[in-house]
C-alpha cells in the first residue's frame, strides 16, 4: 500500500523495478488472537499460518486467564503470548499492546469476555469472532460453551453450526462473515454436538481469517468482502456425508 501511494506521489515509475529493493513486501497481515480457553481454534489458525502462501502471521497471544491451555500452543509455536487483567475491560492497557505489536486485525478464538468499546472502535472491521451455532440463532450475552449447545438441542433445531463474524459492542451482534453448517442427530449431547461444531470451526475459522487478511493486504475492509449479500461458505466436497449439504455452498 504504502509502496504503491509512494509511488504515485513520486511520479516516478522507474521505481516500480526496484520496490523489493527500496521498500519491503508487505505480504502478511500481523493477526493477534485472543483467547480463554483450550485454543483449538488458536491451534488451526497456527497450523494454517505455517504454510508459506498464508496471508496471516499469528504475531501476538493474549489471554485473560492465566492457565489457558492456549497460551503454551502459542508458545510451542515462537508466538509472543501474553496474560492481560482477568476481566479484559483495560481498555487502555489491550490498545497499547495491540499498538506495539503492529496488529492488524483481532480474532476472538474462545475469548469470553467482552472486548471494551474502545478497543472494537480502533478495530472496526478489523475484529472477528467465532460462534458455535448458526447466528442469529443461539447467540448473544450468556450463550457460550455448552450453553450453545444445549439450547440448540432444546430447541429442537436440525442444524447448528458455527459462524465467524465482525465484533461490535453487542455480544455476537456484528455482520456475519462466514458459515458452516453441521446436522443435529437424534441422541446428540452437548458434547458430541460440540465436537461436531467444532471441527468445522477449524476449518472455517482460518479460511474467514485469510480471506479477510487479503481484503486488508488489498487495502479494503473485511466488511466488504459479502457486500453483494452472499456468504462465504465452503464448498460440499463430495466425499462428505450427504447431510452436510443440507445447507448449498
Ligand atoms: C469454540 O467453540 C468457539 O466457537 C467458542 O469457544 C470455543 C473455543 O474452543 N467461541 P477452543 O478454545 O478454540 O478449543
Amino acid at each position: 500500500m504504502v509502496g504503491g501511494r509512494l509511488e504515485v506521489i513520486l511520479g516516478a515509475p522507474w521505481l516500480f523495478v526496484h520496490r523489493r529493493w527500496y521498500l519491503p513486501a508487505v505480504s502478511r497481515v500481523r493477526v493477534a488472537v485472543l483467547v480463554s480457553g483450550h485454543g483449538s481454534n488458536l491451534q488451526a489458525l497456527l497450523d494454517a499460518c505455517a504454510a508459506s502462501d498464508c496471508e496471516a502471521e499469528i504475531a501476538l497471544v493474549l489471554s485473560n486467564r492465566a492457565d489457558a491451555g492456549a497460551l503454551e500452543r502459542a508458545r510451542a509455536a515462537r508466538v509472543p503470548a501474553l496474560v492481560i487483567d482477568r476481566d479484559g475491560q483495560d481498555a487502555a492497557g489491550l490498545l497499547a499492546l495491540l499498538t506495539r505489536h503492529g496488529i492488524q486485525l483481532v480474532v476472538l478464538a474462545g475469548y469470553l469476555k467482552k472486548v471494551p468499546d474502545a478497543v472494537v472502535a480502533a478495530f472496526r472491521d478489523r475484529m472477528l469472532n467465532i460462534h458455535p451455532a448458526l447466528l442469529p440463532a443461539f447467540g448473544g450475552p450468556g450463550m457460550y460453551g455448552r450453553r450453545v449447545h444445549e439450547a440448540v438441542l432444546a430447541s429442537g433445531a436440525r442444524l447448528s453450526g458455527a459462524t465467524v463474524h465482525l465484533v461490535d459492542e453487542q455480544y455476537d451482534h456484528g455482520l456475519i462473515l462466514a458459515q458452516w453448517p453441521v446436522p443435529v442427530h437424534p441422541g446428540d449431547t452437548a458434547e458430541t454436538l460440540a465436537a461436531r461444531v467444532l471441527a468445522v470451526e477449524h476449518q472455517l475459522l482460518p479460511a474467514a481469517v485469510r480471506a479477510c487478511c487479503r481484503q486488508v493486504l488489498a487495502g479494503s475492509s473485511p466488511s466488504g468482502l459479502y457486500v453483494a449479500g452472499e456468504r462465504f461458505v465452503p464448498s460440499v466436497q463430495p466425499s462428505q456425508p450427504l447431510d452436510h449439504a443440507l445447507i448449498p455452498a
